[in-house]
């Protein structure tokens, strides 16, 4: 072996070495190339050399303009969420979070309070000068937008276009003809649940499901059935299959990619599988998409509405985690509802707002978008990877941990009898917010759990925040011990 290539094995097996004993940290930035080489008298190229392989080895990352930095690892196995996914779903129950969650979602809201809480993005992350200036850009050049009738042209072409380009590697593209722009995810989630449901009918949703989710079951008069949810897999498509046959279900509500709380992320057989079953009983699902483009892996899952092929699931997403939450601007791929779907869209809000759909389009063909998308996954992973490790260093033992694939959120386990409510009250007083588990839950479980945003980029203030939590977390458990 020629000595060049043993002295950049010897490095990178040296940093190895450093990061396997913790002497370099997870999202710790490397000494710089220079440093290193003038430190171990090696040349600049030889120093490259080592660090392009423990990037190879998936060990360090190269991050543009700031240098290397040791990846974020996955929370110890020890503390990984248990699957206790029993086989059957409970009973169908009546929704009633509406009041807490106002409540929790207002303090989170309060500027003084470190925001563990809502599931944001942090400007600091948002493309937010580009679209200012997009903005002033089609305000010029298209002013007759504004003279627009907002009851007969629902879509800008151009953005329904990005949307379908969006789609083109999916299994199954997305149809221009059964796009609906809307105010967002929530409204495209609304619109689909109103052209398939009646007040009292029961809708599937995943266990642990996204509060707003559950708020619109509430709102429409709808009962949900929480079914069974793999903490890395998603949703059992064998609990749904038995409860289906049970009851009459009027449509299932879920996330495939990246589930909000848990990250979790349905495997392509299963989504296939699910689509196919739902089809078959002629049950409409909706699907929020809102997280798969923001995938920690290197490829973009596909949507469960790739897998089929009735037209029987509704695609909903937004630019809410990817663009900027203020632009309220999503879209509903809805299939064969597409009709009722946009006939509920023209009664409840009229067009969506003209001037924002073609800033949204302008951006989205340009090659910032990628750029864009692929810093953002990265932030996201790696502050996920953060939270994740300062969670294991501050909680008490037996806490356990979701291991998101994806998205912005972490679900944290408390040991039995730690009750998350007593510790939100308690975190308040330290300034700290975020969401208790069972505003996740329509039959008041996930009493010990807690979901965290980690949508913002690391800082002392969130370890401190973090630490905090811990220290709070155990005088509760210590309580219910004793
Ligand atoms: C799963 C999921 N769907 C929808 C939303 C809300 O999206 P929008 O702001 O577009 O209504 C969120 C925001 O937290 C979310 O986590």
């Amino acid at each position: 072996m020629d000595q060049r290539a043993l002295r950049y094995e010897q490095l990178a097996d040296e940093l190895a070495g450093m990061i396997a004993a913790r002497v370099l940290r997870p999202g710790e930035r490397l000494p710089s190339v220079r440093r290193l080489a003038s430190e171990k008298k090696l040349s600049v190229s030889t120093v490259l050399q080592a660090l392009r392989q423990l990037e190879e080895r998936g060990q360090v990352e190269a991050r543009p303009q700031s240098g290397f930095f040791v990846r974020p690892t996955v929370p110890h196995q020890r503390a990984q969420l248990e699957a206790h996914t029993p086989q059957r779903a409970a009973r169908p129950v009546a929704v009633d979070i509406n009041g807490r969650l106002m409540r929790v979602l207002a303090l989170n809201n309060r500027s003084d309070m470190v925001p563990l809480g809502a599931a944001l993005p942090s400007a600091e992350l948002l493309p937010l000068a580009q679209l200012q200036r997009l903005y002033g850009q089609v305000g010029r050049r298209s002013a007759p937008l504004l003279e627009g009738n907002s009851h007969t042209a629902m879509n800008q072409p151009d953005l329904v276009r990005q949307f379908a380009r969006h789609s083109l590697g999916w299994g199954r593209p997305l149809e221009p003809e059964e796009i609906v722009i809307t105010n967002s995810c929530t409204e495209a989630m609304a619109l689909c649940l109103r052209a398939v449901t009646q007040p009292g009918d029961t809708v599937a949703v995943e266990s642990p499901s996204y509060y707003l989710m559950l708020q619109l079951l509430e709102q429409l008069g709808l009962k949900a059935l929480e079914i069974p949810t793999h903490p890395r897999h998603g949703i059992s498509v064998d609990a749904l299959d038995i409860a289906t046959r049970e009851r009459r279900i009027a449509a299932c509500l879920l996330v495939s990619n990246f589930n909000n709380p848990l990250g979790s992320l349905m495997p392509d057989e299963e989504k296939k599988r699910l689509a196919k079953l739902m089809a078959g009983r002629a049950i409409p699902v909706i699907e929020d998409d809102i997280y798969g483009d923001l995938h920690f892996g290197p490829d973009r899952p596909w949507p469960l509405k790739s897998f089929d092929r009735a037209g029987n699931v509704m695609l909903c997403s937004s630019l809410s985690k990817t663009l900027s939450p203020s632009l309220r601007l999503g879209y509903v791929a809805a299939g064969r509802f597409h009709a009722q779907v946009l006939m509920q869209k023209t009664m409840t809000s009229g067009a969506t707002n003209p001037v924002t759909q073609l800033v949204a389009a302008r951006f989205l063909e340009s090659t910032a978008y990628p750029r864009h998308l692929l810093r953002l996954r990265r932030a996201y992973e790696r502050q996920v990877m953060q939270m994740s490790e300062a969670v294991l260093r501050h909680f008490p033992p037996g806490t356990r941990l979701s291991q998101p694939q994806g998205g912005v959120v972490l679900w944290v386990e408390l040991a039995p009898g730690t009750d998350a409510e007593a510790l939100f009250e308690l975190a308040l007083g330290a300034g700290i917010a975020f969401v208790p588990g069972d505003l996740f839950s329509a039959g008041g479980q996930y009493r010990n759990c807690l979901r965290l945003n980690c949508g913002h980029p690391w800082s002392e203030r969130f370890e401190q925040a973090v630490k905090r939590l811990g220290a709070l977390a155990l005088t509760l458990a210590k309580a219910a011990r004793s």
